[in-house]
């Protein structure tokens, strides 16, 4: 089968022809073998890519698999052989599901207990970007934080995969999203999915630009700040956390880590939330199972929708890495099986 390898650390967007590439396409891989009754092999249909994706061949995710690996988190596909136990799926079935590693290829074999049926009128592409960006923002915010009607909440990084989710789910729970991207493509996109307010990093100041919002509402301040981003702006939205505000630390795009001052977390009555949501399928797996099924079901009724602003076959890997370095994602970049349907970029 065709699989995405990576043989060395280095950086992913180098064309994959270049011996420099730490990325080779293997067209010959092995498919894998069931590994339990309660197997499933899954004919893979997308893939999506995470920033923590191309950390990891960069080397600098927290998780260092040993080379070489096969890449990828979340996917979607259909069902091409089952163990002789499994009882909740047959071949044919359209799923989704997550792995540590293995997704960037034909094929993937999963216990049925980490697999999820795509109900029927989701588009399967779409559901292979759900698990990991929508996962993520769901357990955070409703599970961690608790978001409820009317409470204020602020999302930085808003235009990227998990970004985009979150503002999603905030709407969902019924708050007052306020949302920070950077430029004028990504601003119009937010401000098309009717957020409450959106702030363009190019255009000023993030705490005097919310400030003024907040006042035309009559609100006080922020109540949950989701921060994928890290740096300058995570240090400025911290100036407009009310009392009792939750702090979701979800990650570093920026490549600065934050520091929350103790004291003023004292003072303020802050939680941080430190979220790491693949740990959760160690730790909570039921706590994973529920959301990602709340999702399906919300994807389902088409109260969150999945933007994939660029998808790819295996072989243009490098592209889509780049596009996520080049910061010019707006949701998800996706790889793409069968050729058929002509995966193509929208570069
Ligand atoms: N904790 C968890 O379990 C978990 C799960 C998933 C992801 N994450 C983390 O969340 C972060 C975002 O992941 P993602 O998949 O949403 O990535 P993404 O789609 O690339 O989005 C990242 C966003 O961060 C902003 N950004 C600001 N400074 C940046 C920089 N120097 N380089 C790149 N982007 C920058 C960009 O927005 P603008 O261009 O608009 O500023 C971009 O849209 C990553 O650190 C990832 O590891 C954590």
């Amino acid at each position: 089968m065709e699989a995405l390898l990576c043989r060395s650390i280095g950086d992913p967007t180098v064309p994959i022809a270049d011996p420099s590439s730490p990325l080779t396409i293997s067209l010959s891989h092995p498919v894998p073998d069931l590994q339990s009754p309660t197997s499933v092999r899954v004919r893979v249909r997308a893939t999506s890519l995470n920033y923590a994706n191309y950390l990891q061949i960069l080397g600098k995710y927290q998780e260092k698999p040993p080379l070489p690996f096969v890449p990828g988190s979340d996917y979607s596909g259909v069902v091409d052989v089952v163990g002789s136990s499994v009882s909740r799926f047959r071949p044919g079935d359209r799923v989704c599901s997550f792995a540590s590693l293995g997704s960037f290829a034909e094929f993937i074999v999963a216990d049925e207990k980490d697999l999820f049926l795509v109900p029927d009128g989701c588009d399967l592409v779409a559901a292979g970007a759900l698990p990991v960006a929508f996962g993520t923002s769901h357990v955070a915010l409703v599970h961690r934080a608790g978001l409820s009607p009317g409470k204020v909440l602020l999302v930085l990084g808003a235009a990227g995969g998990v970004g985009l989710s979150a503002v999603q789910i905030g709407k969902v729970c019924g708050a007052i999203v306020i949302a920070v991207a950077r430029g004028a493509e990504k601003v119009r996109f937010l401000e098309s999915l009717g957020i409450d307010h959106v702030v363009d990093l190019n255009t000023g100041s993030i705490i005097e630009n919310v400030k003024k919002f907040l006042k035309t509402r009559n609100l006080k301040g922020v109540d949950v700040l989701y921060d994928p981003v890290g740096g300058k702006p995570m240090k400025d939205s911290m100036k407009l956390l009310n009392w009792g505000a939750h702090i979701l630390v979800i990650g570093f795009a920026s490549g600065e880590v934050p520091v929350i001052p103790a004291n003023i977390a004292l003072v303020k009555n802050w939680t941080i939330h430190g979220l790491y949501w693949g740990s959760y399928k160690i730790h909570r797996p039921n706590v994973l199972e529920d959301s990602t099924n709340e999702l399906l079901s919300w994807l389902a009724k088409g109260l969150i929708t999945i933007n994939i602003s660029h998808a790819y076959n295996l072989s243009q890997a490098n592209l889509a890495f780049s596009a996520i370095k080049e910061r010019k994602v707006i949701g998800k970049v996706m790889i793409v099986f069968d050729d058929s349907t002509g995966a193509r970029s929208k570069l």
